[in-house]
């Protein structure tokens, strides 16, 4: 008998569902006897003991359903360790959450911030076992997160979409595609909806590049421009602010986004129209591609696999075409980010692609 604790946490994202199915139905199928504690909104259903018990049938027809059956919510690390408002040791709530209901093991859905917490919980004793879950493919040691596929899709067809109706007025159109802190979603659904431009963190813009670019097309008589925006995407002056300065500047920026800061910018030395589009949280709405549900079902099978097995302490990941465990210990506090010189930056250059640099 496997005494089994589940949760998601963080910005949601598509197959959370048919992760948690994959680990479910690996584990009846062999056999072993299972109980499942679904905890909800994430860590915060750990904390104050906020559960449901789950059986096969809550799995049964999750494959393609998008969002989390457990709900989610953000708990951040950095305050984790202190106390609530009413003075609760969060940590420790979890642990004698967990120890109360005799948990052989928690498995946990999430992106960074989430495996943080999992690492640190696993340092207090807790067995663990993480599944990597995020839009931004950002997590370190492992080459594909669930989710991505599923968000380049809706991504590109908003490009897609914007497309048309660019080129019919002969306009400007910046999209800005979801991703702080990395420019993945942004450069892959860029080059899947063929854009011009794409702007993403890793590579600080010059906006008088970004200009340049645009009016090359237009010599070469292109009347439209297509430019991706990752939400993070950085000028080269922002760039080499500190930290705080960059902090303020955001706080008092009189526009929305940096893509309004961008349009503002060439519309200004251009003087052509420029148009923004968000597709904002569309992009982790929605049903699971096929690519993610079987991705998702192959990592949650082989979680299955290490919980029958009892190897705890680590998050199930994908490397050079493998599913791999990988420690936690590696995975928690690192960001994988795009490097300015890998192979497809230098293919989409190729391609005639400006990064604004
Ligand atoms: O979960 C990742 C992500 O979707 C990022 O791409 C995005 O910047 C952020 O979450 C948005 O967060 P929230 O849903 O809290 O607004």
């Amino acid at each position: 008998m496997k005494r089994i604790g589940m949760l998601t946490s963080g910005g949601d994202c598509q197959a959370l569902n048919a992760a948690m199915r994959g680990v479910v139905k690996s584990l009846i199928n062999s056999n072993e006897e299972v109980e499942i504690y679904g905890f909800l909104e994430g860590y915060k259903g750990l904390i104050y003991g906020n559960f449901k018990m789950l059986t096969g049938a809550d799995f049964a027809g999750i494959l393609t359903k998008g969002g989390t059956i457990l709900g989610s919510s953000r708990t951040p690390f950095k305050t984790i360790k202190d106390p609530d408002e009413n003075g609760l040791d969060k940590v420790e709530a979890m642990k004698q959450n967990y120890y109360k209901l005799r948990l052989d093991v928690l498995v946990i859905l999430g992106g960074n911030g989430t495996h943080k917490t999992a690492n640190l919980l696993r340092e207090e004793g807790l067995n663990i076992i993480t599944l990597p879950k995020t839009i931004d493919n950002d997590l370190w040691g492992t080459d594909m997160t669930f989710g991505f596929q599923s968000a380049v899709d809706i991504a590109t067809d908003c490009i897609d979409c914007i497309h048309t109706t660019a080129a019919s007025h002969g306009r400007i159109f910046i999209v800005e595609v979801m991703g702080h802190k990395v420019g993945y979603l942004t450069l892959n659904a860029g080059m899947a909806g063929g854009a011009d431009i794409i702007l993403i963190p890793e590579i600080p813009y010059d906006i008088d590049k970004v200009v340049e670019a645009i009016e090359k097309r237009h010599s070469r008589g292109s009347k439209f421009t297509i430019i991706a925006v990752a939400e993070g995407a950085i000028s080269k002056e922002d760039a080499a602010l500190s930290k705080k300065d960059y902090k303020k500047k955001l706080e008092t920026s009189p526009y929305p986004s940096v893509s309004y800061e961008i349009a503002a910018k060439i519309q200004e030395r251009t003087g052509q129209e420029v148009r923004v589009t968000v597709p904002g949280h569309t992009q982790r709405g929605g049903s699971p591609c096929p690519y993610d549900r079987v991705f998702a079902s192959r990592l949650g099978a082989e979680a299955g696999e290490l919980i029958l097995a009892g190897e705890y302490g680590f998050m199930v990941g994908y490397k050079n075409r493998e599913i791999v465990k990988v420690p936690l210990e590696d995975v928690a506090g690192k960001l994988k980010m795009l490097e300015p010189d890998a192979s497809i930056i230098k293919e989409a250059k190729l391609l005639g692609i400006s990064f604004g640099d």
